[in-house]
């Protein structure tokens, strides 16, 4: 009797626990990814960090009611709940992005630890957070005690045509008695460096300390190297090289610039400190100063655009730890600060390798060269492994195509050499080099010198950029479209090294506005670009005009003489990029702290325009002043006025700043930007639209611009021009229609194909979609010819192509000077593909509130995206099965969604394999166009409904244009 008992307890106890924990599991949001500043576990010095996190939950219809944030100054008191820093207690409240940290005043060289735990809907707390910390940099200039120092090779070594001194190896050795218990180094350099403590290279990243105006700042890295130090006797050591700071940089050479390198200083300086603090609570501090010994060494060259030589027969070996005899090396010299430049923690992401590659084939032409066919474009370097005679040379060029008879194309890398040399020291186990300092685009490899056959580990590619995670997923039934997200992602890679650049391969890799600006709403899909722009809009507001323009490219240390290096839609990267980085990440700090700027910006346009806020025709383009516009760049048929560029660029940038001021509570800039859009709209409408709603100028104003302008016609009649308007909402409603009517008008005109450059493409299909011409948006998307995106895949593009012809098969290169293959701008379409194709749009502040509307036709079988929003996964992913329409979606925790299911009227879609009507957090809100629309809270939902004709998306305008 009592075993029955017993076994009964038993099992009622462990019905109790099972109950329980599936309660538990159900009821439970948990914040995961924890982040600062929107880095994991970052050293920073804002002084008011913004935190956030991203919730998971196993339960539809789920959402966060309250928060409460714990910081602590140790992690033992944090695990204890002792948050002696900050404990914010519960506070009611949905937010878990850009939330202001508030606890304490931070110090320098702080940890802090944090956790967060949220209520639920219900108001049931979940469990703390897993634990995540940051730390300070030093946080005022004075506690730097290092000092600035460096070598002068800058007259060794000089090459015929170009200045490429050896890069400095730096030194010193130093002794430490006791245990250490905590060790940090902080360190920079005007140039690039690579450090290193006994004999170990510290860090992972490339291109350290990044490109700043250096006049203006310079930034530092900090990392823990207390397993790298020892007691007794230590030796800290950095090569340094010349990168933008002293290096080539852009197209000076190309062009005929009086000054092609060397924009900030001659000689590359290192500044570094290394705090320790041993076990017994006493400090010591090693510096960069006088008493630091500097040699050349093997590395004889070193540029970003002309490439590395190594000579490995010089190697210094040893150099970098204890015992090395430096008897022969020279003192260093120390510079002094410029008390102006700022020093600050590295905002952004670091460059690193993030993937190798392996060579998809070899073969081998005349003269001992090999070509390696990398089977992707992308930009970075490569690992050599070779083994052969002391003394024997290996060249390695780059390009990205080949010529019809194998041989490598590097015409238009212009003056960018683009080539590495290593030679070998004749080591009988082999040898293994990668370049440090360079990077090259490519896809191809040429190497020449080698003693044997070689095989595909001989060369490896190493993919090099800014570290960001990948935030979207696209892949659809048509695998031709799905190579061109490929090349699009591949592309976007290759060009956010650093800054955002234009290309990676020729003299140019400058972090074009235009460009970004353009490409931001793509960007922002793929991968996490938040602090990587957060950086770089530093560098763009560091070199804005003093008249308010921003520069064509930032950082700018390049003057282009007489030309005029700021253009409509390029300078109005200043307002859009923040605009877009707030829309999709809620960032607000970008937008306060550039807010004067972007004033200034739109203080030129209105002086410029006379109050009137539209440019009259060759008002912008003053030809002899230099104002021509760069217009709708690389455009194909009649030019746009640059003068329509311009108004509408700056109408654009007018309704932005009210949208911003109003995001930040400026009421009274909110009246006046209003008033100044009602001017543009009321100037620009009078001046250029006629009753029909065709946009005319009177093309004899442009007489005086060059033939290369006229040559075939200067018009505002262009799909650029309405596609901007539409996409930009500059237009009434009556008058959008007439556009878009005029949109379809050309296109049909044009045999359904794009005319758009630039300044057009990325707005094309989204202003047809819009509009409700999804069907046309998608024939032009799809158009195998020339021009459109499948017409380079077609042509074996791995990238995007900076012209749409950039080759062909048929015809081969288009230009050989100005033809990259690796240029993100028409990969601009990767916005409509997510929001219009597949269908997922924000309809609040970083998606918050989303739509789900895909576009369903007969092309495709399926379609699916994924979009990692900073509340967590998106998914939008329809496929047909027979009669069927599938539609699986995924809606975030807290966030709403209002979804369209394509389907039959008489018959409601069903969910998760129940009748919709039972879903009753499901709000159906009606019937249109061929799909049933609801509105749901957060959660997984598959829908299954059928469909007898093909339902078309009609027009449905995104929010905050
Ligand atoms: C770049 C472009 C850029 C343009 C503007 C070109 O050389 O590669 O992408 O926007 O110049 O001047």
């Amino acid at each position: 009797m009592l075993e029955k008992i017993i076994r009964l307890l038993i099992i009622f106890i462990s019905f109790a626990f099972i109950n329980k924990s599936f309660a538990a599991d159900q009821g439970e949001i948990v914040p995961q990814k924890l982040r600062v500043e929107y880095l994991k576990n970052p050293v920073i010095d804002e002084m008011l960090p913004r935190l956030s996190w991203v919730l998971t939950s196993n339960e539809n219809d789920q959402a966060q009611t309250a928060y409460q944030i714990g910081v602590a100054s140790s992690i033992q008191k944090l695990n204890g709940n002792k948050f002696d820093v900050w404990n914010t207690g519960k506070v009611l409240s949905n937010q878990n992005i850009q939330i202001y940290y508030k606890g304490k005043k931070l110090k320098s060289r702080g940890v802090y630890y944090w956790k967060v735990k949220v209520w639920d809907k219900n108001g049931i707390p979940g469990p703390w957070s897993k634990s995540a910390f940051w730390t300070m940099g030093l946080l005022s200039k004075s506690e730097w005690k290092a000092e600035w120092i460096g070598l002068d090779l800058y007259n060794q070594n000089r090459e015929p045509q170009l200045i490429l001194p050896p890069a400095p190896y730096l030194r010193k050795s130093f002794t430490l008695n006791k245990a250490i218990k905590v060790a940090q180094v902080y360190v920079t350099a005007l140039g690039l460096y690579e450090l290193y403590i006994n004999g170990q290279r510290i860090g992972k990243d490339y291109f350290t300390p990044g490109w700043t105006d250096y006049n203006k700042r310079v930034y530092y890295q900090v990392y823990d190297v207390k397993s790298y130090l020892t007691k007794g006797t230590n030796v800290v050591g950095a090569v340094l090289s010349y990168g933008w700071y002293a290096g080539y940089v852009g197209p000076g050479l190309f062009v005929g610039l009086r000054k092609v390198r060397a924009f900030y200083g001659k000689i590359p300086k290192l500044k570094v400190q290394i705090e320790i603090t041993f076990t017994d609570g006493s400090k010591k501090i090693i510096i960069s100063d006088r008493t630091w010994k500097g040699s050349d060494g093997p590395l004889r060259e070193s540029d970003i655009q002309m490439g590395d030589t190594y000579d490995a027969r010089l190697e210094l070996i040893g150099w970098d730890k204890p015992g090395y005899d430096d008897s022969s090396w020279r003192k260093v010299e120390v510079f002094p600060d410029n008390p102006k430049r700022k020093i600050e923690v590295y905002p952004g992401v670091p460059v690193r390798i993030n993937r190798e590659i392996t060579p998809v084939s070899i073969s081998s032409l005349p003269g001992g060269k090999y070509i390696f066919n990398m089977g992707q474009n992308f930009a970075g370097v490569v690992r050599l492994k070779v083994k052969g005679k002391r003394g024997q040379k290996i060249v390695i060029r780059y390009g990205e195509m080949l010529h019809k008879d194998g041989t490598l194309m590097t015409e238009n890398l212009r003056k960018a050499r683009a080539t590495d040399t290593y030679i070998l020291k004749g080591d009988p186990n082999g040898e293994t080099w990668v370049p440090n300092f360079t990077y090259h685009g490519f896809q191809y490899v040429e190497v020449t010198g080698l003693s044997e056959k070689p095989t595909d580990s001989t060369i490896t590619g190493l993919q090099i950029g800014s570290r960001m995670s990948t935030t979207g997923e696209f892949e659809t039934s048509d695998p031709e479209v799905n190579r061109l997200y490929q090349n699009i992602v591949w592309t976007q890679l290759s060009n956010m090294l650093e800054v955002p650049t234009d290309c990676p391969q020729r003299d140019e890799r400058l972090g074009y506005s235009g460009d970004a600006q353009i490409f931001i709403g793509s960007a922002v899909m793929n991968l996490n670009v938040a602090a990587f722009f957060k950086k770089w809009l530093v560098d763009l507001n560091d070199d804005q005009n003093k008249n308010g323009l921003y520069p064509d490219y930032a950082p700018a240390p390049l003057s282009w003489g007489d030309r005029y290096p700021y253009h409509p839609g390029w300078m109005e990267g200043g307002i859009i990029i923040p605009f877009t980085l707030y829309q999709t990440y809620g960032d607000i700090k970008n937008l306060e702290k550039f807010y004067p700027q972007m004033k200034k910006l739109i203080d030129y346009g209105y002086k410029k325009t006379k109050g009137k806020c539209y440019y009259d025709e060759g008002e912008w383009a003053e030809y002899g002043k230099g104002h021509l516009g760069l217009g709708d760049w690389l455009s194909i048929g009649p030019t746009t006025a640059d003068d329509i560029i311009a108004s509408i660029y700056l109408g654009y940038s007018i309704k932005l700043m009210k949208e911003i001021s109003e995001v930040l509570g400026y009421k009274g800039d909110v009246k006046y930007y209003s008033n100044l859009f009602r001017k543009f709209q009321f100037g620009f409408i009078h001046h250029y639209i006629n009753a029909g709603g065709k946009v005319v100028i009177n093309e004899h104003k442009y007489d005086f611009y060059p033939k290369y302008k006229k040559a075939e016609g200067i018009s505002g009649d262009t799909q650029t021009t309405y596609a901007n308007l539409i996409y930009m909402g500059l237009l009434p409603d009556s008058l959008e229609k007439k556009a878009a009517k005029h949109l379809v008008e050309l296109i049909n005109k044009n045999k359904g194909k794009l005319t758009t450059g630039f300044l057009g493409v990325k707005q094309l299909l989204p202003a047809l979609s819009e509009t409700g011409h999804d069907d046309l948006a998608e024939k032009i998307f799809l158009n195998k010819e020339y021009p459109g995106w499948l017409y380079e895949v077609e042509n074996g593009a791995t990238s995007i192509w900076e012209h749409w012809d950039s080759y062909s098969k048929k015809a081969g290169f288009a230009s050989s000077e100005m033809n990259s293959f690796d240029h993100y701008v028409f990969g601009s379409v990767c916005e409509w593909m997510f929001h219009n194709l597949a269908g997922i749009q924000n309809n609040g502040v970083a998606y918050d509130s989303i739509l789900l509307n895909p576009y369903i036709d007969n092309h495709f079988s399926c379609v699916k995206a994924a979009y990692e929003s900073v509340h967590g996964e998106i998914l939008s992913y329809w496929k047909k099965d027979g009669d069927k329409i599938i539609y699986q979606t995924k809606i975030p925790v807290g966030v709403k969604a209002r979804i369209f299911i394509p389907s039959q009227k008489d018959k409601l879609p069903e969910v998760n394999g129940q009748s919709l009507s039972k879903y009753k957090s499901m709000k159906l809100i009606g019937y249109k166009d061929g799909k049933w629309i609801v509105e749901t809270p957060s959660g997984n939902y598959t829908f299954s409904s059928l469909i007898d004709s093909q339902p078309l998306k009609k027009g449905i305008k995104r929010k905050n244009r």
